[in-house]
């Protein structure tokens, strides 16, 4: 379709009342992406130079959820799907070649079946998506003459009795020419079940003018999945989940068990990574070979280089270098950057901090707002006090400075160079380079305190 000028609609100003949501039905997220992201994703892929989308129910949370190049097209009241195309005519005025309708809520359609839909639509008025699924109820019939053409898509509700046994449906996403499209809608009515103005209907009007209808049959109709309900939803993030996991495999990614194992279908995930069960691996997450994720453990968005190991962590909107250890028991929280060889060790929370090449901070630590040079170490809980219960300071840390155990760095504060703060010392001065920084009360011992103070028994 390179040299085809197609514009995608995406219809979605229904309410999706049986999701019993207060959110519209198209942000329902499908491993953590909004569906109709997912679908806005088919359609960019699939070469859409244009991308609207009617709104209506609840639009403003739908525009939220959308991205800044998809315009939007109000439908005042939703008098059905032919209604909906209806309301985009303006914006499409100046457009020509074909256009490509869609549901917003058909988050498994592949970009190649919509390519091969315009294809097959040529130099035709309409091509429509069909498929064969064991129980078609609720959706439109394909009925087909005895050509074996299309003669006409009826509804559920519309249906007789033979023509509810058909079990090839509309999976209602088509391709339409633009020129013609909009005065042969206006011949669409509402005399039916619902009262609805039906986009089908448009079958009888390009057969009314010796038109045929165009058809493609999806081969794999785990793609014309449709959410209408949460148990929906659920299958499509299980057949998402499989797909996605199934193509990095394919790609050399381990992973050790498929199904506990949910990769966001945005991710880039490079050969010989390992991933272990109970993982979740977030929208935008880059990682790079070599490394080894899991077991549970949640990376939302982070960029991961080679050769590292997160174990039983959590890494949000972070950046790390090559060869660097999380975990166990890691939180790594936003704005986070890591050089190579880094270590954050067991129950160790890290925040908004910058960590030069090969330091470490192995056990029990706080770290927020701070700055830490190469080759630091950071000893078993120490804590950046970053809040003062009004405002956040900068702790910084130089190069190959040692923090003994259980040291509080005071904010704002800066250890300089090589040096080293004793264990236990709260710590709320600068300290120069090279330096011992002591603060901590000198220790007394009381002999035979004990024996002169408690008597057994
Ligand atoms: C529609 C098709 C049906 C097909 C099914 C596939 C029609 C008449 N029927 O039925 O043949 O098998 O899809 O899933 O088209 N929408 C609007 N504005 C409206 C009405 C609907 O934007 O006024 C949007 C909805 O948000 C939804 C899509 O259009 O995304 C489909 O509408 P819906 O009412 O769910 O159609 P179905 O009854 O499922
Ligand atoms: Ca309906």
């Amino acid at each position: 379709m390179s040299s085809a000028n197609v514009t995608a609609l995406i219809l979605a100003a229904g309410a999706g009342t049986r999701m019993k949501s207060d959110k519209p039905k198209v942000v329902h997220e499908v491993l953590d992406t909004p569906m109709i992201q997912l679908v806005i994703a088919a359609a960019e892929k699939a070469g859409c130079e244009r991308i609207l989308t009617v709104v209506g129910y609840q639009e403003d949370q739908v525009r939220a959820a959308l991205p800044q190049s998809i315009e939007c097209v109000h439908q005042p009241s939703r008098k059905g799907t032919a209604d909906a195309v209806v309301v985009a005519a303006d914006a499409l005025a100046d457009s020509s070649g074909y256009l490509l309708v869609m549901c917003g809520d058909m988050p498994l359609l592949r970009s190649a079946t919509l390519r091969q839909l315009v294809a097959v639509c040529q130099d035709r008025c309409m091509a429509v998506l069909t498929a064969h699924v064991e129980n078609p109820s609720g959706y439109g019939r394909i009925v087909r003459d005895d050509t074996g053409s299309i003669a006409a898509i009826v509804e559920d509700k519309d249906a007789s009795p033979s023509e509810l046994a058909i079990n090839e449906i509309n999976t209602g996403i088509y391709c339409f020419a633009l020129d013609g499209l909009f005065d042969r809608l206006a011949k669409i009515d509402n005399d039916n079940a619902q009262g609805e103005y039906y986009l089908t209907d448009m079958v009888k009007v390009c057969r009314a003018d010796n038109e045929p209808v165009m058809a493609l049959q999806l081969t794999d109709a785990e793609e014309a999945h449709g959410v209408n309900s949460r148990a929906q939803l659920a299958q499509a993030g299980t057949l998402l989940q499989r797909r996605t996991n199934e193509k990095l495999m394919a790609a050399g990614v381990g992973i050790v068990a498929p199904e506990l194992t949910w990769i966001s279908p945005d991710c880039q995930i490079d050969h010989d990574v390992n991933i272990l069960p109970n993982t979740i691996i977030a929208k935008g997450t880059k990682i790079k070979s070599g490394s080894s994720i899991g077991p549970s453990s949640r990376i939302y968005g982070a960029n991961v280089g080679a050769d590292c190991v997160i174990e039983e962590s959590i890494v949000r909107d972070s950046t790390m270098g090559d060869r660097c250890q999380i975990g166990p028991y890691a939180y790594v929280r936003p704005e986070v950057t890591l050089g190579n060889d880094v270590k954050i060790g067991t129950s160790v929370e890290v925040k908004k901090s910058t960590i030069g090449d090969g330091s470490k901070i192995p056990h029990l630590s706080y770290v927020g707002d701070a700055t830490l040079g190469t080759g630091v170490n950071i000893g078993a809980g120490v804590i950046t006090c970053n809040y003062d219960g009004v405002k956040k300071s900068e702790t910084i840390i130089c190069d190959d400075a040692f923090i003994g155990s259980d040291t509080m760095l005071v904010a704002p504060l800066t250890i300089g160079k090589n040096s080293i703060t004793a264990a236990g010392s709260t710590i709320g001065e600068d300290v120069p380079d090279d330096s011992l920084a002591l603060a901590r009360a000198r220790q007394v011992n009381k002999d035979g305190w004990v024996k002169q103070n408690r008597k057994e028994g």
